[in-house]
C-alpha cells in the first residue's frame, strides 16, 4: 500500500495490493480523476486519459486554446459554472450573490494512518501500517475559501475512504451550499445501478436498473437515513453477478439527510456523488470557521457483488464498529415489545425472563412503557425516570432481579423525542424543533427535541445517565420512532437555519458518544421504528442495530439479503417471533423462523411461557445451535448464493477464516411438489479440504471443497424417507448445513 506523487506530471497515485486511485492536478489548477479500478503499475504517468476534442457547444476556459472545457474532463471535486453543466459536489454563496468557485491546487500532505473526523463517525486504523492518507489543499483565490480533500487508502482491504474540509481563510462570510463527501467521474457509464428501497417493514430491497443518461438518485430528507432508502448504492457491470465481475460500493458513514446520485453525461460519463442532501442544506463559515464533511467509503471488486459486500463487511466490523462489543459474542436475547406492548409490571417481566433463561437465553430487553406517565403512545417520552407502580424498585430493583436469574438487563429508550403530555415539555416547550408560526406535526404523538442545542442534549444525558449509573445495565435498545417536519432551532439565526439538520445528527452522534464512554460496558443496538436509521455512521455507536419492525421470516429473508449487500451479519438485530405473525398475519413454523434469525444478532421477541413442551425443545436447539457457531455467522466470511428477490429459494452461507468451518442455509418459501433435483454451487471453501456435512446433528457424508464448489451440495434429499420427511415440512422449509473439515 501507498500513495505516490509524480512531480512532473503532477499525478497522485494510491493503491494497496489489489486497487489503485489516480488523480493528477489538471493544467487549470483544479483535480482532475483518471483512474479507479483494479491495481495498475504506479510508477506510470496516466495523463493520456485527459482526453481533449474540441466537441460541439462547449465552453472554453482558455481564450487562445480551443477545446479545454470542465465539461469534458473527469475531476475529483467539481464545482459548477465555469464550463461544467453538471451537477457540481460543491457550492458556495458568497456576499455577492455568486456561487462560481474555482478550487486550485495548493499543496498536500502525505502521511502514515487515518485522521478522526471530529464530531462524525469514520472508518479508523489501529496502526499507522493499516493505512496511508492524502490530503489536498486547494484554494479558490476570489474567497479565500480552502477545500482539503482528504483520501484514506487501506492496505487490507479494497476500499478508498473520502471527505472535505472547508476553511474560510478569507475575510467575508460566504454559505455552504452544497457539500459533497465524494464525486468521483467514472470514464463510461456501461453500469447496472443497485439502490436499497423499501418502506417501513420492508427496507432494502433490492432494486436494480440500467444506468442511463441523466440523473438517478435516491436520499433523504428526513432528518435520518430513513426506511425508504440507504446511504449506499452500487454500480455493477452488466456482465458482474454475486462471485464475479467489476462491482463499486458506495457508502456514506452519515445518519442523516442524504443524497447519492449518478449523472450520466451525453458522452456516458458517470459523475457519482454521495454527501449530505444539498436540499434544505447551508452552513454558514465565518472567516477562520471549519466544515468537515461525512465520511464516504468507495470499495472496488473484481469479485463481484460478495467480494464487494465482504470488503464492506470487513471493514464496518472491525475498522468502523468500536467497543468493548465490537467483538464479543453477542448475547442471546428476549425482548418483551411483541409479547406485551405497553402492558406489563414487573412480575409479568421477570415471567417471561424465567421461561426464557431456562431455554438458555443470556439478556432480557426491557421495552418500551417503563418510565414516567408511558402507558401507551401519548405521553411521558422525554421524561427518563421510572414508572414505580409499574417497577415498585424502578430500574436499579428490575436489573438487579434479572441479574439474580442469571441474565443481564437490557433498556429501550427514545432519547431524541418529546410527548407534549410530559414534564420535559411542560417546562421547555422551545425545545422542540418547530418553525414560529407554522403548525406543529407529531408523528405517533410524538415531537422531534432540538438535538442542535447543547443544553438540550445535556439535559436528557443527566437523566439517562443517572438511571443507567444506578442500575445494572449492559444494554441499550436506542429506539427513533418519527422523522422531522417544520424543522427549525428556536437559538439559531436565520442565515443558520440551514444547518439545523445536520447539527441535530451532530448532536445525536454527541449524546452516543458521550454514553459510550461513560458507560463502555454497554452493548447499544440502534433502532428507528426497525430499520429506519440503518447506516454506516449508527454502526460507529452502536454495532448492531434493529433490522426491521417486521420479524416475519419470509419477509426477513429480503430485509436481512439486501442488508447484507454492506452491513455485516454482527449489525443485523434478528428476533424470532410468534406467529400468527404480527406484522403480516403468516403462519411459519419455529425451526424456518429460527433459522432465518439465525444469521444475524439472534433473539426472541415473545413470550417464551406461551409455548409448548415440543416448542421449548426447538427453542433450546436454537439457542445452543447459535450459541455454538455465533462467533462463525458473526466472523466468518458471509456468500449469498441464491437471491429471494429472484425465485422461491433463498441460500447463503458463512465460511470461517481459516476456512475449516462453513455454515449453509437454504431456505424454501413455498413448498413444490414432484420437483427436480437441486445443487448448490458453495464458495470459499478450500480445494483439497474434505468437509464432513451434518444437518441437525445427522450425518450426511463428507465432500471435498472443490466438489462442493464445482459440482454443487445435494439439497434434495436423495431417499425416499427423507424426501417424504421433506414433504411434511410444507411451505416454510429450510435447512441448515454445518461443514467441518476432517482433520
Ligand atoms: C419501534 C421499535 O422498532 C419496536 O421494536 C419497539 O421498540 C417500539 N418502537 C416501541 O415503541
Amino acid at each position: 500500500m501507498g500513495i505516490i506523487y509524480h512531480q512532473e506530471t503532477k499525478e497522485f497515485h494510491l493503491f494497496n495490493k489489489e486497487i489503485s486511485y489516480v488523480m493528477q492536478v489538471l493544467r487549470n489548477g483544479q483535480m482532475g480523476q483518471l483512474y479507479f479500478g483494479k491495481r495498475v503499475p504506479e510508477m506510470r504517468s496516466y495523463g493520456y486519459l485527459i482526453e481533449r476534442s474540441r466537441r460541439p457547444m462547449i465552453s472554453e476556459i482558455y481564450e487562445n486554446e480551443y477545446g479545454y472545457s470542465l465539461e469534458n474532463l473527469r475531476q475529483e471535486y467539481p464545482s459548477y459554472g465555469t464550463t461544467d453543466y453538471r451537477m457540481p459536489a460543491v457550492e458556495i454563496a458568497q456576499e455577492n450573490g455568486s456561487r462560481i468557485t474555482d478550487f486550485t491546487y495548493v499543496s498536500h500532505r502525505i502521511y502514515a494512518g487515518k485522521p478522526k473526523l471530529s464530531g462524525l463517525p469514520a472508518t479508523y486504523v489501529e496502526s499507522e501500517e493499516e493505512a496511508d492518507t492524502l490530503e489536498i489543499l486547494l484554494r479558490d483565490a476570489l474567497t479565500g475559501v480552502e477545500l482539503t480533500l482528504i483520501y484514506t487508502v487501506f492496505a487490507g482491504e479494497n476500499a478508498v475512504a473520502r471527505s472535505a474540509r472547508f476553511r474560510n481563510c478569507g475575510s467575508r462570510e460566504v454559505q455552504i451550499e452544497t457539500a459533497m463527501s465524494m464525486s468521483l467521474d467514472l470514464p463510461d457509464a456501461d453500469y447496472d445501478w443497485i439502490q436499497f428501497s423499501g418502506a417501513w417493514a420492508r427496507e432494502r430491497y433490492v432494486k436494480e436498473r440500467k444506468l442511463q443518461q441523466g440523473i438517478q438518485s435516491v436520499g433523504s430528507l428526513r432528518g435520518a437515513s430513513g426506511h425508504m432508502h440507504n446511504p449506499f448504492v452500487v454500480l455493477k457491470r452488466p456482465t458482474a453477478d454475486e462471485f464475479q465481475g467489476e462491482v463499486l460500493g458506495f457508502s456514506l458513514v452519515y445518519s442523516g439527510n442524504f443524497l447519492a446520485q449518478a449523472e450520466v453525461d451525453t458522452y456516458n460519463v458517470t459523475r457519482m456523488m454521495l454527501g449530505i442532501h444539498p436540499q434544505e442544506f447551508s452552513w454558514c463559515l465565518e472567516p477562520g470557521a471549519e466544515f468537515q464533511t461525512p465520511e464516504a467509503v468507495m470499495v472496488y471488486s473484481d469479485q463481484g457483488l460478495n467480494g464487494m459486500s465482504q470488503a464492506f463487511h470487513r471493514l464496518y466490523r472491525t475498522r468502523l464498529a468500536r467497543g468493548e462489543w465490537r467483538d464479543r459474542n453477542r448475547p442471546v436475547l428476549i425482548n418483551n415489545w411483541e409479547a406485551t406492548y405497553f402492558d406489563f409490571d414487573e412480575e409479568k417481566l421477570l415471567e417471561i425472563a424465567r421461561t426464557a433463561k431456562a431455554d438458555g437465553v443470556e439478556l432480557f430487553v426491557l421495552d418500551d412503557g417503563w418510565f414516567s406517565t408511558r402507558c401507551g403512545e401519548t405521553s411521558g417520552l422525554g421524561d427518563w425516570w421510572e414508572n414505580r407502580e409499574r417497577l415498585p424498585e424502578g430500574i436499579r430493583g428490575l436489573s438487579a432481579k434479572i441479574e439474580a436469574l442469571g441474565m443481564r438487563f437490557g433498556l429501550w429508550v427514545e432519547l431524541e423525542m418529546v410527548n407534549k403530555d410530559s414534564e420535559l415539555y411542560r417546562k421547555h416547550p422551545d425545545w422542540i424543533l418547530a418553525t414560529p408560526g407554522r403548525s406543529q406535526s407529531h408523528g405517533r404523538k410524538q415531537y422531534v427535541l432540538d438535538f442542535s442545542r447543547k443544553e438540550v442534549v445535556d439535559a436528557v444525558y443527566e437523566m439517562i445517565a443517572k438511571i443507567l449509573a444506578e442500575s445494572s445495565v449492559s444494554y441499550i435498545k436506542w429506539d427513533m420512532n418519527r422523522n422531522i417536519t417544520e424543522c427549525y432551532s428556536a437559538v439559531l439565526e436565520a442565515k443558520r437555519q440551514g444547518e439545523v439538520f445536520h447539527r441535530y445528527i451532530l448532536g445525536v452522534y454527541d449524546l452516543y458518544e458521550r454514553l459510550i464512554r461513560a458507560f463502555p460496558h454497554i452493548l447499544f443496538e440502534s433502532c428507528a421504528s426497525g430499520g429506519g436509521r440503518f447506516d454506516a455512521g449508527m454502526l460507529y455507536y452502536a454495532p448492531q442495530a434493529w433490522t426491521s419492525d417486521d420479524s416475519d421470516a419470509v419477509e426477513r429473508l429480503k430485509i436481512q439479503y439486501g442488508t447484507s449487500f454492506s452491513y455485516p451479519l454482527s449489525s443485523m438485530g434478528a428476533h424470532v417471533s410468534v406467529t400468527p405473525n404480527h406484522q403480516l398475519g403468516r403462519v411459519t413454523p419455529l425451526k424456518f423462523r429460527g433459522d432465518v434469525a439465525a444469521f444475524g444478532a439472534f433473539g426472541y421477541e415473545m413470550d417464551l411461557g406461551k409455548l409448548s413442551e415440543a416448542e421449548h425443545e426447538v427453542i433450546r436447539a436454537q439457542v445452543a445451535f447459535v450459541k455454538r457457531y455465533r462467533e462463525l455467522i458473526h466472523k466468518g466470511t458471509f456468500y449469498r448464493l441464491l437471491s429471494p428477490f429472484e425465485g422461491n429459494f433463498t441460500a447463503w452461507m458463512v465460511v470461517s477464516e481459516d476456512r475449516r468451518q462453513a455454515l449453509v442455509a437454504v431456505y424454501k418459501v413455498l413448498n413444490d411438489v414432484n420437483c427436480e433435483y437441486r445443487r448448490l454451487k458453495l464458495h470459499g471453501l478450500a480445494e483439497e479440504t474434505v468437509y464432513r456435512i451434518r444437518e441437525d446433528g445427522c450425518d450426511k457424508g463428507a465432500r471435498s471443497g472443490s466438489e462442493l464448489m464445482r459440482i454443487g451440495m445435494v439439497t434434495t434429499d436423495d431417499s425416499a424417507g427423507e424426501r417424504r420427511a421433506e414433504t411434511a415440512y410444507g411451505d416454510f422449509y429450510s435447512r441448515i448445513f454445518v461443514l467441518e473439515a476432517e482433520a
